[in-house]
């Protein structure tokens, strides 16, 4: 942190020289050709959801050719068709038990796997979606070992016979009933046409199918039950503590004794996006990179949608604290204390883009509900349920290079921020940041203004920070003046690998690029980075910031 960056030479080369060829073809590799991000649509209302990287599909592959070979090492010999089915049976309730732990655990916002190994919400969602995929097929082969013994033994009767009158069988049956339930309606076009209905459906159903799994576990003629019951009980306990962890954070965040509950100031902004800031009645820690899921009074209460923090400010108050043991515990006078600073309350803004359902309707009515012309806005109840992630640290990199298309400038601004000031404090070993936004039109610099202003006015701000802005579709091309030789702004879209290569020319430390927008643009990024791990073979890592589903 204390040396300049053209010292910071031991961490911008490689030190395996194998890494920069494993980052290219496997860990930043989309599956096939470049396509990651980009969503494949059949047409604008079928969305067939985006393709996993090459690393994400190796480490499915894995898993469900480890599934298969736990399935199918079975007694092949048993010449008792009745007892191989039993065998089969058995084997595929216990792993589909097996696989439901680590589905419940990987789908929960607070999984304590995000922050500990550093992986995103975003990797193990695709992760829950596959092994959801996998425990109802498992399920499935579980009842259906056991209708085909059945049949034989009472037809098709005996089967409707147990299903209405046994509970252990009912159960069963309804269990796999509302997993294939499940499986239907998170098929990519369903899931993504109705989102909300979808989740909350899958929520309801997931819940059913917990129930009816413990039933199964406990009707059971095995004494004290089947030895399977433990984990459906141990699901259902991680499955609850997740749901009440959201509970606690949202009743921690929004409400406090002395300030009251959380407010929203919510602007109409160019560009049919809203600029929201959310006043918290005491003090949260916000690193940069978070997020958090908002919801607001009148606008769709029951829906919350996550929003990247753009900024951050606390409200302090002064505090007296002791300076001299003898002070401790007296009641002495101020003026034998430290006067410090403590916060008390912090007030967290975000960038919405109003799409077509929840977003709209809040853009719509901070519209409608403006009186002051001179301050458009609206103020409503609100609540904050965060922040999550921010586990990608920029600390470490002598060079940070920002992409970003849009709205996702809200989630560069915050590592924005926070790598100038510590620039300056000499608290990170960051020593250029390059930020690229990239437009549609120049009205939408009106969503940040008054934090970039903030931002170019931090101390030493333009030893390090350069700002590239691409307008792809100015109106008045002649608005298009660069204010400095740092905030720089440019007509079109950005030749993303020309202005990279550059970066890497320039570089100095190790290199982080992230990226946050439209698919099209991190997928370009992404490719941008892989070639230039080929060409240069320093270190320069990549970090997209998304939610591909
Ligand atoms: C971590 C993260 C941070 C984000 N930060 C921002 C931000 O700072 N600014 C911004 O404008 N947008 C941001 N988004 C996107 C934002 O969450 C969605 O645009 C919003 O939820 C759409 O709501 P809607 O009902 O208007 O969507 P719809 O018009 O119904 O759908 C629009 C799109 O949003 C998707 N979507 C709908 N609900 C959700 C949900 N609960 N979670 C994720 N995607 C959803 C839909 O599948 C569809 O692709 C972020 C998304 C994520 C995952
Ligand atoms: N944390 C997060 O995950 C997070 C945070 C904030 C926002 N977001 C997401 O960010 C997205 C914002 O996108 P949007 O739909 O609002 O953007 P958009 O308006 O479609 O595009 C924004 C700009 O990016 C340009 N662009 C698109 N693809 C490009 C490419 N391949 N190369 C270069 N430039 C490209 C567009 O240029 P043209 O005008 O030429 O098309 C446009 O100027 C949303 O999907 C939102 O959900 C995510």
């Amino acid at each position: 942190m204390s040396i300049p960056g053209d010292r910071q030479h031991f961490w911008k080369v490689k030190q395996w020289s194998w890494m920069p060829g494993v980052k290219r073809n496997l860990i930043y590799a989309p599956l096939w050709n470049k396509r990651h991000n980009r969503e494949i649509r059949l047409s604008s209302a079928m969305n067939m959801g985006t393709l996993p990287s090459r690393l994400h599909s190796v480490l499915l592959l894995l898993y469900l050719v480890s599934n298969l070979a736990y399935m199918f090492a079975l007694n092949w010999g048993n010449e008792n068709k009745y007892s191989f089915l039993a065998e089969l049976r058995g084997r595929s309730g216990t792993l589909a038990m097996v696989n439901m732990v680590p589905l419940i655990i990987l789908a929960g916002r607070n999984n304590p796997l995000i922050g500990l190994l550093q992986v995103s919400f975003d990797t193990y969602n695709l992760l829950h979606r596959w092994m959801g995929r996998v425990v109802v097929l498992e399920v499935l082969l579980h009842m259906i070992a056991w209708a085909v013994v059945q049949v034989a033994d009472n037809g098709w009767a005996g089967v409707k016979e147990k299903t209405f009158n046994d509970r252990f069988i009912g159960s069963g049956m309804a269990g796999t009933a509302t997993l294939v339930a499940i499986l239907i309606l998170s098929l990519s076009p369903i899931r993504h046409a109705f989102y909300e209905t979808f989740l909350n459906t899958h929520i309801i159903l997931a819940f059913v199918s917990f129930a009816a799994t413990w039933v199964h576990c406990v009707t059971a003629t095995v004494p004290g039950g089947l030895p399977q019951l433990p984990w459906i009980i141990g699901i259902f306990c991680v499955w609850i503590a997740e749901r009440l962890a959201r509970m606690f954070r949202l009743a921690y965040c929004n409400w406090s004794r002395a300030r009251g509950t959380t407010t929203a100031f919510v602007e109409p902004m160019p560009g049919e996006t809203c600029r929201v800031t959310l006043s918290l009645p005491r003090y949260v820690d916000v690193q940069p990179g978070t997020h958090a899921y908002l919801r607001f009074s009148g606008v769709r209460s029951w829906e919350n949608h996550p929003f990247s923090i753009a900024w951050v400010e606390h409200t302090t108050e002064d505090e007296l604290l002791p300076i001299t043991e003898k002070d401790i515990g007296a009641a002495s006078s101020s003026s034998s204390r430290l006067s410090v600073k403590k916060p008390v309350a912090t007030s967290i803004s975000f960038v919405i883009g109003a799409q077509s359902g929840f977003t709209r309707q809040l853009y719509n009515r901070a519209v409608a509900g403006t009186a002051d012309r001179r301050r458009p806005g609206i103020t409503i109840r609100a609540a904050f349920e965060g922040p999550y992630a921010g586990h990608h640290s920029l600390d470490s990199y002598g060079t940070a290079v920002l992409f970003c298309g849009a709205t996702g400038i809200t989630h560069q601004l915050s590592y924005l921020r926070h790598l100038v000031e510590g620039y300056a404090d000499g608290t990170v070993a960051t020593r250029r940041v390059v930020l690229i936004w990239v437009v549609r039109d120049f009205e939408s610099l009106e969503w940040i203004r008054p934090w970039m202003d903030a931002v170019l006015k931090l101390p030493r701000r333009k030893e390090i920070l350069h700002i590239k802005l691409f307008v792809t579709r100015p109106k008045n091309p002649r608005e298009m003046a660069s204010a400095s030789r740092s905030v720089q702004m440019f007509p079109g879209r950005p030749n993303i690998p020309m202005l990279l290569a550059k970066e890497v020319h320039e570089q100095e430390g190790a290199m982080c690029v992230t990226v946050c927008g439209p698919g099209g643009l991190a997928d370009d990024v992404r490719h941008a980075v892989r070639s230039c791990q080929r060409e240069r073979g320093t270190v320069i890592d990549f970090v997209e910031e998304s939610f591909t589903w």
